[in-house]
């Protein structure tokens, strides 16, 4: 039987536009997983005209395909919530009875380590880093013990841990997290290989960026997850033999909400042009945007560490109207200079000057025209840099604004 099992993720420190690449490429899916993140992650979907806010619905669930909340992923029941009045109706979903929960507290949590820390990781304060804490600790609550008899036990340890860190307990409302939750709690890593199995196709959606993973992202200043390829067989239970294509995307340029090291970042009136013209501001929080150039030194490790054999190239449109566009294709530090990424540690990363080329600006595509000879020059060149395909570019919102490449 032919196996199909695809996945989308991102290349750099999130908000890549995965969430208009899904929707772009789900019809030809069943099946759309999740496998990591929470309620950080924001995805936008503009999808028949209509804006969809989606944090931890797979946003396929707007083509019907079948959504799946994995065991990787932490859960907050109340912006499910939220997410769901969005909908026309319930959609077909499975959320893993192995996701831990996100509790009240994590989120005094998030904001009392950030206090603590000399040097804040900037988090999006949803109580990700202590839900994943608390689950490798093994304090965790899962889903599927909001079921069981000994729940409160469970409750009453988390509240222990809780307090001993000096934060306030916050009582999670069981009843009303039950009754969101039942309708959809079930085994991902069941469901996932009765869809291979009878020749379902599959695509894992990612949340965040290849940058911002727990261990091969720019630690400390990462989120506490796996965000890649890396990420899909703990957090879903699928063997990542059975994965077929790895799509990475990519902006045109670079963005990072939160600190940590930025070889490529831009500052005053090009940094102000693109953050405008590219409604650089987070999902999530509202916060700006730091912006930089595309930093094909990062990008060649991202496609490198993935396995990366397809990209989704996003936003060429922000950039069009400029006269020449840069791309940082080294790093020059203590008089040597680097192509390939990383051997760095966050502080030496700091330190780095971006060695800058130069290639000549684009008029934005239209969906019925073929792309300026000046961004297939800048294509090119990503495409040689990095050795994967370029196959998707996207110039809006819309669908109709993405064109597939041959
Ligand atoms: P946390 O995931 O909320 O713990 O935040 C850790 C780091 O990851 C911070 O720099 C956040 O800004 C960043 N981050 C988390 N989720 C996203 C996302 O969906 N897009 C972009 N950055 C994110
Ligand atoms: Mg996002």
């Amino acid at each position: 039987m032919l196996v199909s099992a695809d996945l989308v993720f991102g290349l750099q420190w999130g908000d890549e536009g995965k969430g208009k690449a899904v929707d772009y490429i789900s019809p030809n899916y069943d099946v759309i997983a999740r496998f990591n993140g929470g309620d950080n992650a924001g995805h936008t979907v503009v999808h028949q005209g209509q804006t969809y806010k989606f944090h931890q619905i797979p946003s396929g669930v707007l083509h019907g395909c079948l959504g799946i909340i994995g065991s990787g992923v932490v859960l907050n029941p109340e912006s499910l919530e939220q997410e769901l009045t969005q909908l026309n109706g319930t959609p077909k979903l499975i959320i893993s009875k192995r996701a831990h929960l996100i509790l009240p507290s994590y989120k005094l949590l998030d904001q009392h380590l950030e206090s603590l820390k000399n040097g804040k990781v900037g988090t999006t304060g949803r109580g990700i880093g202590p839900a994943y804490g608390f689950k490798a600790l093994r304090f965790g609550i899962r889903v599927g013990d909001l079921f069981e008899e000994d729940l409160l036990t469970k409750l009453n340890d988390a509240k222990k841990l809780v307090e001993n860190l000096g934060v306030e307990w916050q009582e999670p409302d069981i009843e009303h997290w039950r009754s969101i939750l039942e309708p959809f709690v079930g085994d991902d890593y069941r469901t996932l290989h009765e869809c291979l199995l009878e020749g379902k196709h599959i695509l894992f959606e990612a949340a965040q960026g290849v940058l911002l993973d727990l261990d091969f992202g720019t630690y400390p200043f990462v989120t506490s997850s796996p965000t890649f390829t890396d990420g899909i067989h703990v957090g879903s239970g699928f063997n990542g033999k059975d994965l077929d294509d790895i799509i990475g995307v990519t902006k045109a340029y670079t963005t990072r909400v939160g600190n940590g090291a930025f070889p490529s970042e831009l500052d005053g009136e090009m940094a102000d042009f693109i953050r405008k013209q590219g409604a650089e501001f987070g999902t999530t929080t509202g916060r700006p945007r730091r912006v930089g150039w595309l930093d094909l030194v990062a990008l060649k490790y991202a496609c490198k560490i993935s396995g990366c054999n397809k990209i989704f190239l996003t936003k060429v449109d922000v950039l069009s109207g400029l006269s020449d566009v840069g791309l940082v294709t080294a790093y020059e530090s203590n008089g040597k200079r680097y192509d390939e990424w990383f051997d760095f540690d966050e502080t030496a990363l700091k330190q780095v000057r971006p060695v800058v080329e130069w290639v000549s600006g684009w008029d934005s595509p239209t969906h019925d025209g073929s792309p300026d000879k000046n961004l297939i020059s800048f294509m090119d060149k990503i495409e040689n840099t990095v050795g994967a395909k370029i196959q998707w570019i996207s110039f809006g919102p819309g669908d109709e604004e993405t064109m597939r490449m041959i």
